[in-house]
């Protein structure tokens, strides 16, 4: 067993089972719904701790939680969890070098429940800030957040990021922070045909990802990546060639690719501690019959899934402690003339 403090996990015994082949398959709507519907309040707890008191108290929309899903920039520096968690945007979007863009139109697939949106649109009052997912609770949640701040320049749609719909050179920006990972191999083309398509000739992509580096070479290690891929909803990360491969194929011209583990090492630290004191025990308690329905509202409804959750928690450190897998940065033009 590869978890902390976790031995005999039955999670474990069927991590297998959250595979799916296509995104636009039942069971993968199937899966991120548990993930991201059912299991979505989990995330109230990664942010500082009075932002994680007033998400339970308040709910998502009127907290001021950073509602951000991605691990933080350069915890050990900075003020708050909430802010090395905003930070990441920061230096995502600085990234896409729309300054000289009157009104830009910035995309975000794989908006999760729209806080790094909602903060986009915040900071460019001009811009029009655009964001999908595929789990409609989590679109819900985006909108009344928006419009709890009484912003007017957002956009939320329930979708899939492989066929926006949106217009062919459209957008001027792209920013993805740990979403395009959830898109099978055999999409993986697809993908950043799409993106592709809609970004306008001269503008830039940004993602920020996780990365396979190099295969398990032991069972202990196979498992600290079966719990990541199994707790968080992923199928196995692309390599770092393999990226620039697809994004080439695609047209795209590949400006950056740097290992930057180092910024979000503070932060995977952090989300080991989470789980380990608090995720942890609540899930034990939450198998207890009369304990389960009140720890419902914090994510909880799917014992199975909250200690699939914990586990991948726990070992994403791991991961990367054993240089199995990185974080990355990758910076993708669309050419002036393709
Ligand atoms: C880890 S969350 C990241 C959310 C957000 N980028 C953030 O940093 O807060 C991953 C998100 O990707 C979404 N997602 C995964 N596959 C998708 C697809 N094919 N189309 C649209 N959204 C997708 C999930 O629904 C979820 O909202």
């Amino acid at each position: 067993m590869s978890s902390d403090g976790m031995p005999g996990d039955p999670a474990a015994e069927t991590r297998e089972d959250h595979v799916y082949a296509s995104v636009a398959s039942p069971r993968a709507q199937e899966m991120l719904d548990l993930h991201y519907d059912t299991g979505g309040d989990l995330y109230k707890m990664w942010a500082s701790p009075v932002s994680v008191c007033r998400a339970i108290l308040l709910g998502w929309a009127r907290s001021g939680h950073p509602a951000q899903l991605h691990y933080g920039w350069d915890l050990e520096h900075a003020a708050s969890l909430d802010e090395a968690i905003h930070e990441t945007t920061r230096q995502a979007v600085d990234l896409l070098q729309l300054a000289h863009v009157a009104t830009p139109r910035i995309f975000e697939p794989g908006c999760g429940i729209g806080g790094a949106v909602t903060a986009v649109a915040q900071r460019f009052p001009n811009a029009t800030v655009v964001g999908t997912s595929l789990v409609a609770s989590q679109i819900d949640t985006a909108r009344s957040r928006a419009s709890a701040i009484g912003l007017g320049n957002t956009e939320f749609h329930v979708g899939n990021y492989l066929s926006t719909g949106f217009e062919a050179d459209s957008v001027d920006g792209i920013y993805a922070i740990e979403a395009l990972c959830y898109t099978p191999q055999a999409e993986r083309q697809a993908l950043f045909s799409e993106m592709f398509r809609i970004l306008k000739p001269g503008a830039h992509m940004l993602v920020f990802d996780g990365v396979s580096l190099r295969d398990a070479r032991n069972e202990e290690e196979r498992g600290y990546i079966a719990d990541v891929m199994a707790g968080w909803t992923i199928p196995m990360p692309c390599g770092v060639s393999e990226f620039a491969g697809y994004a080439q194929t695609a047209g795209f011209s590949v400006l950056r690719q740097d290992d930057i583990t180092t910024h979000v090492a503070g932060s995977a630290q952090r989300i080991k501690t989470i789980a380990r004191y608090l995720l942890q025990p609540l899930s034990c308690l939450a198998r207890l019959p009369g304990l389960s329905t009140l720890l419902r509202p914090l994510g909880f409804g799917s014992a199975l899934h909250a200690r699939r959750f914990v586990s991948a928690c726990l070992s994403q450190q791991k991961v990367f402690d054993h240089g199995l897998g990185a974080y990355y940065l990758h910076l993708l033009r669309k050419p002036l003339r393709h």
